[in-house]
């Protein structure tokens, strides 16, 4: 059975949804949900279900990525994780510690993928009248929102839509999608899936 770390530094809508996923003859279960925000809405979610949750702070190490990520890898040893998932961890991870987790880390984007990487992707897709738009689960390299496609899910952009409403339906093809991706992946197999 595969170990899974999960990071969040939000609601962990995502993160419910890989825990909910991880039962019966999954191959995965979770060990542990660490989180760069100590008031992050997920953490009370996932100790309500009896999984470990940890903090490490970003703030008191500045600008000293490496400083924290050495914290964070303190912490995350013990807990003994075959695989980290990436789920709304809103920190920019250095080469350093990507290379470490290489081939074992993934990360879920809201948007289709090499298409707006970074921030308010929801607000972008709007801007350039998409009429297409979703959400990714690739293989986290060292370059940002970038690495191997594990998975997509497509959605229409509607008219009338408020970046409100398209990240709502976005959301809802992300709980969908990895929960697949994660349960394939601890099974070896990355071939991408592809929804609808
Ligand atoms: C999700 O939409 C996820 O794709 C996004 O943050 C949200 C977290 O929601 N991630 C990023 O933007 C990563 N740069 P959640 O905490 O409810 O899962």
């Amino acid at each position: 059975t595969k170990r899974v770390a999960i990071f969040i530094s939000g609601g962990g809508s995502n993160m419910l949804k890989l825990l909910e996923s991880m039962q019966g003859d999954h191959p995965a279960r979770p060990c542990v949900v660490l989180s760069n925000q100590p008031e992050a809405g997920g953490l009370e979610r996932a100790a309500a279900r009896g999984v470990p949750t940890e903090v490490v702070r970003h703030q008191p190490f500045g600008d000293d990525r490496e400083g924290f990520e050495h914290a964070v890898m303190g912490v995350l040893v013990p807990y003994a994780p075959d695989i980290i998932c990436l789920a709304g961890f809103m920190r920019k991870l250095t080469a350093g510690f990507v290379d470490r987790w290489q081939g074992r880390m993934l990360n879920i984007h809201p948007s289709l993928l090499p298409k707006y990487k970074g921030l308010h992707t929801h607000r972008r897709a709007l801007a350039a009248g998409d009429r297409a738009h979703g959400c990714t689960v690739h293989e986290v390299t060292a370059a940002l929102d970038d690495g191997p496609i594990l998975g997509q899910a497509r959605v229409p952009v509607e008219p009338g839509d408020t970046e409100a409403s398209l990240a709502a339906r976005v959301l809802a093809q992300e709980h969908r999608l990895y929960p697949m991706v994660l349960e394939r992946f601890a099974q070896g197999d990355r071939r991408p899936i592809l929804l609808p």
